[in-house]
């Protein structure tokens, strides 16, 4: 029977089908778009079905035959609204165990409105019916991604706070703990907070992606102001007043959780070892 990876073509997804291709799984991987480059870049065992999340049936086909499946909570910056209806569905179509990767920062205030808006689907999933396990990890080395074009071009980052400190994680680590939660049984009803293995500083992450591509990269330290300004248009007003809010938490990201290390018997992967995995990105 195929496990079904939802965002199988996205950064934590995309890792998972490898790793399970990798093991000996039938993969099935649901896209808005087969005809995608990310689609047409899976491994070529992978059965790639079409779905949106938008309209809940339209994953009808993709569930058929499946048991275990990962979800991805996508709604562009927030919570998935159709969660309770796919789920449903799923339940359904005789889905069991369920890998949701979600949003969930346990440094946060429960009245804080973006957390307060994923409540409702983390609740929806834990009364469906199915073996669930929550991945809620902290912030992803990836996001470094949204440096590349500037590094490549300049050889510099401007964001703001050089000594915010943060246990980002390799997405290969919050796909190795999914894979362990969909394929081994003992993690019905968990809750895991898969983090890097310690705490790296912005600046000191900027240093470590110009040793990894063998130039010095720059960090310009933007004051929040500027980074209202900078960051206008690539995200939502309320996320970037969100993420302003992180200058207030110097250190609201830099606990380090032992579940990698303790679900996959591995710890978890360095920001150095992500550079260099990533270092072409931004060559
Ligand atoms: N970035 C962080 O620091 C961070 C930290 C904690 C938690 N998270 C959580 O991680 C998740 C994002 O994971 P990621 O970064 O691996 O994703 P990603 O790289 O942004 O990729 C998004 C994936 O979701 C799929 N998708 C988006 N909208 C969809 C829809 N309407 N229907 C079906 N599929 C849809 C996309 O598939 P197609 O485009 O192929 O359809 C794609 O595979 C979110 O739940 C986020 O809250 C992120």
């Amino acid at each position: 029977m195929p496990i079904l990876v939802t965002g199988a073509t996205g950064t934590v997804g995309g890792s998972l089908v490898r790793q399970l291709v990798a093991a000996g799984h039938e993969v099935r991987a649901l896209t808005r778009d087969p005809a995608s480059p990310a689609a047409a870049s899976l491994p070529r065992q992978v059965e790639v079905v079409p779905g949106d999340f938008a309209t809940p049936r339209t994953l009808v086909p993709a569930l058929r035959g499946v048991e275990r499946m990962h979800l991805v909570a996508m709604d562009g910056y927030g919570p998935l609204t159709t969660g309770p209806e796919i789920l449903e569905l799923a339940r359904q179509a005789g889905v069991r165990r369920v890998t949701h990767l979600g949003h969930n920062d346990p440094s946060r205030d429960d009245d804080d409105p973006i957390e307060a808006d994923h409540r409702p689907l983390h609740r929806a999933i834990e009364n469906s019916g199915l073996e669930w396990t929550h991945l809620f990890p902290g912030e992803f080395m990836a996001n470094t991604s949204e440096w590349a074009q500037s590094i490549r071009a300049e050889g510099v980052v401007r964001a703001p706070f050089g000594d915010w400190s943060s246990a980002m994680v390799h997405e290969a680590d919050i796909a190795a703990v999914a894979l362990v939660a969909l394929t081994e049984d003992g993690h019905a009803g968990r809750t895991y907070w898969p983090t890097g293995p310690e705490p790296v500083r912005r600046r000191d992450v900027v240093r470590m992606l110009g040793e990894a591509i063998g130039r010095e990269v720059r960090f310009d330290e933007l004051t929040p102001e500027q980074a209202r300004e900078h960051w206008q248009g690539w995200y939502p007003e309320e996320v970037i007043e969100w993420f302003l809010t992180m200058g207030e938490h110097p250190d609201g990201n830099a606990w380090v959780a032992p579940d990698v290390e303790e679900v996959t018997g591995r710890p978890g992967r360095t920001f150095r070892q992500w550079a260099a995995d990533h270092a072409d990105d931004f060559r």
